[in-house]
């Protein structure tokens, strides 16, 4: 009896997702990474756009307290996430003390971004098994964030994963009722001259304050020269201005 050749199950077409700790060289890939994850969050967001700055962001590579991890498929980073063991930086928006009179530890995550064209595959939700694995490890409680309030997207997904909302900023906004700085357009007076006669608005004044040219806007070039001192400070001023 011939065995028939038992062939060998098709090789699925697997992709892997590996989590490792950044590197100086990963600086600029993770910077480019987050802009483009934030982009469109950003667009919809009043808080502080995300990332903060490109200079803040080099400054955490350097601090012992900040976890960041690089989350890659094939060599491409397709996640990032920042997490830090105490509240620090001089930017930072949490009372720690709100937490210890709570018995809380918390392990607070400064950044979680999975790439758009890899959300929805399992990434966002090994990152968060990841953090939740170093809150542990660290002897950690809680994992705290913070997450715009118009982030649907974002927040439904933290709520499926029982996040709750602590007590936080909600930011507010009053409608002052709006009047131009510049007032309306007025009507002038008569022409003196064509002003009823008898003691008018000209009554009192000398010949010169009481006719016409007062009243005429000098040629552009004659009121240059009359008011030399007041174009080079404002070059000045624009050139002191910093690019935008
Ligand atoms: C939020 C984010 C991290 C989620 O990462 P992700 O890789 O897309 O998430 P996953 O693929 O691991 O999660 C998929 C699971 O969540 C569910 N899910 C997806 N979107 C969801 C949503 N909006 N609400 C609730 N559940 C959602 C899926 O059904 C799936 O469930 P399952 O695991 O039971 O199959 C990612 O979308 C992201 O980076 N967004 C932009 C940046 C951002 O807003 N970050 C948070 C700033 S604080």
């Amino acid at each position: 009896m011939s065995a028939k050749k038992a062939t060998p199950p098709a090789k699925k077409d697997t992709l892997e997702v590996r989590v490792r700790r950044i590197h100086r060289r990963d600086l600029n890939r993770v910077w480019e990474f987050l802009k483009l994850v934030f982009r469109d969050v950003n667009r919809e967001t009043v808080e502080y756009q995300r990332p903060r700055s490109k200079r803040r962001f080099l400054e955490v590579y350097t601090s012992e307290w900040i976890e960041q991890l690089v989350y890659e498929v094939e060599g491409q980073i397709v996640g990032y996430s920042e997490c830090a063991f105490e509240a620090s930086g001089d930017d930072n928006w949490v009372n720690p003390r709100w937490f210890e009179k709570r018995g809380m530890r918390p392990l607070f995550v400064e950044e979680l971004a999975v790439h758009p064209g890899y959300q929805g595959r399992g990434v966002g939700g090994f990152i968060m098994e990841q953090l939740q694995h170093l809150a542990r490890t660290r002897g950690c409680t809680h994992l705290v964030l913070e997450v715009a309030e118009n982030n649907d997207s974002a927040l439904s997904w933290y709520r499926a994963r029982n996040f709750y909302k602590l007590d936080a900023a909600i930011f507010l906004a009053q409608k002052v009722p709006g009047e131009p700085d510049l007032l309306p357009p007025r009507e002038l007076k008569p022409r003196p001259a064509q002003a009823a006669k008898g003691p008018g608005p000209s009554a009192g004044l000398m010949p010169e304050e009481v006719s016409g040219p007062a009243l005429v806007r000098k040629p552009r070039a004659a009121r240059k020269t009359t008011t030399p001192a007041r174009k080079p400070a404002t070059a000045a001023r624009k050139k002191a201005r910093p690019a935008r």
